[in-house]
């Protein structure tokens, strides 16, 4: 735990958000203490006579691609204490992970890259493709009237949103499969993050729409100003209408909190068709870039390039 802490107070001004060191340790530790974080979160340090050389934090995930259900290791807070760097200690790790990963029967691994591709292809991972897009909130049309009420998400609804989720992402060829464990994982980081976050700093705003009373999608936002970021859009009915009622509902939402812009993350594979390209524009991103290896033959890092964007941002790590 030492080791952890002083890896934390290294990395506080890197990836602390605004938090004071206390809170980022703290944000940190209530993650890998969660059900699922005891499982599937591992804080782990590589060491030489008692020395921190480098670290990484590192999950289980569960996939499925076309039929087939499978592990994947997903590397995050890949980071080298500065008086060690670049004496390998970072591709010695990585190399030792990911056997280590393979020998726990993953098929794969996976992280998203700050750094550009070039270092992790070197160590057997490729990138897929990873877009964004960022447009004024005013550009959003508000639509027509709709059937549909388009409500604040409570507390006691999550377990309809997790059963939306499962729903509608089971035809898509590829899927992060969340537990309701990982589900309450995600629900902690947010009330953790919520609880800590510094004056101004990064806000939820989620939204779910029904029809005569059902749940058939929902929006997941978070206010960071002055964009609300998406972070996940999922439409359950298969109506372009309730992709754009929540749409016009997060504009509301992001308008009244003073903010400009909706930006993020392009929606992985099928869900991009809810945002007409003409509207939403997206590019390639050029920080944080999605990467795989796959030590699997099932999984096919070509078929699974040609899927297009994988992950919603929800899943980021
Ligand atoms: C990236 C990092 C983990 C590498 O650790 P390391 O133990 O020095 O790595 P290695 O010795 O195995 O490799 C060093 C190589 O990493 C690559 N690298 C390091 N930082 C990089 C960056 N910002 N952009 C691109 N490549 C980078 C370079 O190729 C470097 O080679 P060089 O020393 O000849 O320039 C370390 O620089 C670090 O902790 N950076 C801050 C945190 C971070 O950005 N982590 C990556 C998150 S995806």
């Amino acid at each position: 735990m030492d080791e952890i802490r002083a890896i934390l107070a290294e990395t506080h001004a890197l990836w602390g958000e605004g938090m004071t060191l206390d809170e980022y340790m703290a944000f940190v530790f209530a993650q890998m203490e969660s059900p699922w974080g005891r499982e599937n979160f591992r804080y782990l340090v590589w060491k030489e006579g008692g020395v921190i050389l480098s670290s990484l934090k590192l999950y289980r995930l569960q996939v499925r691609f076309g039929t087939r259900q499978m592990a994947l290791g997903g590397i995050g807070a890949v980071y080298t204490p500065r008086a060690q760097r670049g004496r390998g200690h970072a591709r010695a790790m990585l190399a030792a992970v990911l056997d280590h990963v393979r020998a726990e029967g993953a098929s794969g691994a996976l992280l998203f890259s700050d750094i550009g591709t070039a270092y992790y292809q070197a160590l057997g991972f490729h990138p897929l493709p990873s877009h964004e897009f960022s447009v004024p909130l005013h550009a959003i049309p508000m639509g027509e009237r709709s059937p549909l009420a388009i409500e604040p998400i409570r507390e006691a609804e999550w377990s309809e949103i997790e059963r939306l989720y499962e729903h509608a992402t089971a035809s898509d060829p590829f899927a992060l499969l969340r537990s309701s464990a990982y589900w309450d994982h995600l629900r902690r980081k947010e009330r953790e993050r919520v609880r800590r976050r510094p004056a101004g700093g990064k806000l939820p705003c989620h939204r779910i729409a029904r029809r005569a009373g059902k749940g058939v999608g929902y929006v997941l936002t978070v206010f960071d100003p002055p964009a609300l970021i998406l972070q996940e859009l999922i439409v359950a009915d298969g109506r372009p209408e309730t992709a754009w009622a929540l749409l016009g509902a997060i504009r509301e939402d992001g308008e009244a909190l003073g903010g400009t812009q909706l930006s993020g993350w392009w929606p992985p594979q099928g869900w991009s068709r809810l945002l007409p390209r003409e509207v939403f524009h997206p590019r390639p991103r050029d920080r944080e870039l999605t990467m795989i290896a796959s030590f699997d033959p099932a999984l096919d890092v070509g078929a699974l390039a040609a899927c297009g964007d994988l992950f919603w941002a929800t899943d980021h790590f």
